[in-house]
């Protein structure tokens, strides 16, 4: 039986009432608002100009469909994320694939026959969002990550690049030595396989073997047609090539980000496609910006912080990365704590990538209740003593306040990092803080005077 993929992902979706099926023709430029006004996930059957093609989005656009992904309750993501993250299984290469059965090479190589959408308003062009983008180093080995694509000219988009990741890194090895760079570009894999991809792993561990740990299986990969890497079987469709060796000098953007924000335009490298396959009636993932990035980012961010709290010793009882600060940019935990560990606690989760500002508390607290942790930092904090600042930490180029646009070609923005320790005070008894609560609450009842 073929391995669970895309397209099995979108039966699970339709069987638990989280698809919605458009019958009638439309226009590319219109799927990503369109997609967007549906509570559910979307498949739009019937694109025009594309007759082979169908077009899935909001796939992930919530954590209840995210839930289904990962098979568990939506509060137990992270937690599920995290105990299956640490039992990885190695990819197995088969010989024959479905994201192979129609092969484009040489002069048929030719991007406007994939329906690569216009999404917003203010977008550079139209863009490949949901990527599951492999490559490798002769140290390091093979890595999976997600990268955005923006169209070019038939055989050319630009990637987004400008971030730290290990593809970067990668290329950045690869243009020390004077050479390009070959990747492939696989569109239309299962969440899961999204979600490894998201994940920030150390530079030396292979999100693939994460893909395969996460599924309980492992990821059946196939060899690409015109560079030597693997990409997952199941795919709907595979762009290979190079990234050329020109550095960041390409302009690319603007694109809608993660971040809720209408991007900069900023300076990249090209991706120079040999090869394209697909399947033979091929669907198109457009994963819509913000929500299904960021209800991807989210548990990623979450597991990260529960590793960052184990290695810590620091027993989490709860996480939270707020999709309001976009999956990526907060972290808010409750912990079971002993003397000290609030700040333990708060060092260990403001050392995770990107995440710029970190409220811990204690386990009385409902994190997912904005007024109870409100009440938290109202009243278990003193500013002098429980905030932590750090300066010059890493960041992402799309936060305006860090200012990226000063910096020249290829350069990497800083940031400062906030973390507020909500935990009640070493020396303050708990019992100072016993809720309020009427008098003979638990012995009348209003129904009975009315
Ligand atoms: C849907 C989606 C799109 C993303 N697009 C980009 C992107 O365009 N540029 C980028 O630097 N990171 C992007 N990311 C984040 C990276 O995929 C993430 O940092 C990942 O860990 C990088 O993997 P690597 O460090 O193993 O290369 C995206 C993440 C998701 C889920």
């Amino acid at each position: 039986m073929a391995q669970t993929g895309f397209r099995e992902f979108l039966n699970d979706l339709d069987r638990a009432g989280q698809l919605k099926k458009i019958t009638k023709p439309v226009d590319p430029r219109q799927m990503s608002a369109l997609g967007s006004q549906s509570p559910t996930a979307t498949l739009f059957e019937t694109i025009e100009g594309y007759p082979e093609w169908r077009v899935a989005t909001g796939l992930v656009s919530s954590r209840a469909r995210l839930a289904i992904a990962m098979g568990c309750a939506e509060n137990r993501i992270a937690f599920e994320f995290e105990k299956k993250s640490a039992n990885p299984i190695d990819p197995v290469t088969v010989d024959s694939a479905p994201c192979q059965e129609v092969v484009m090479q040489g002069e048929e190589v030719d991007l406007t026959s994939i329906p690569i959408p216009l999404m917003h308003l203010f977008d550079g062009g139209p863009y490949i969002s949901g990527t599951f983008a492999v490559s490798r180093d002769a140290e390091y080995g093979s890595n999976a990550g997600s990268y955005r694509l923006m169209y070019r000219t038939p055989t050319e988009t630009g990637i987004d690049l400008v971030s730290p990741s290990d593809m970067r890194f990668y290329y950045q090895r690869a243009l020390d030595r004077g050479e390009s760079l070959p990747i492939a570009i696989a569109v239309g894999v299962h969440p899961l396989d999204m979600l490894a991809a998201s994940y920030k792993a150390p530079i030396d561990t292979s999100e693939l073997a994460l893909a395969g740990g996460l599924r309980g299986e492992a990821l059946e990969m196939v060899k690409c047609k015109t560079v030597d890497l693997e990409v997952p079987a199941q795919a709907e469709l595979v762009l290979e090539g190079e990234l050329l060796p020109i550095g960041w000098t390409a302009d690319e953007g603007p694109f809608g980000e993660f971040s809720q924000i209408s991007g900069d335009v900023k300076w990249n490298p090209i991706f120079r496609v040999s090869c394209i396959t697909r399947r033979k009636d091929p669907i198109f993932y457009m994963l819509q910006m913000p929500w299904e990035n960021d209800w991807l980012a989210a548990p990623v961010t979450e597991a990260a912080g529960l590793q960052a709290l184990r290695v810590a010793s620091v027993q989490a009882v709860d996480i939270l990365a707020p999709v309001g600060a976009c999956g990526y940019w907060a972290l808010v935990a409750s912990i079971k704590k002993r003397p000290g560990e609030g700040k333990n606690a708060v060092a260990a989760l403001l050392s995770v990538a990107e995440v710029k500002h970190v409220i811990v508390t204690d386990d009385d607290i409902n994190i997912h209740d904005p007024d109870e942790l409100d009440w938290a930092v109202a009243f278990r904090v003193q500013a002098d003593k429980d905030a932590i600042i750090i300066s010059g930490a890493r960041a992402k180029h799309i936060d305006p306040s860090v200012k990226s646009w000063e910096l020249g070609k290829g350069g990497l923005p800083t940031t400062a990092k906030l973390g507020i320790d909500a935990t009640i005070p070493e020396g303050v008894p708990r019992s100072m803080y016993r809720r309020i609560k009427n008098y003979a609450k638990d012995r009348v009842r209003l129904e009975d005077f009315e």
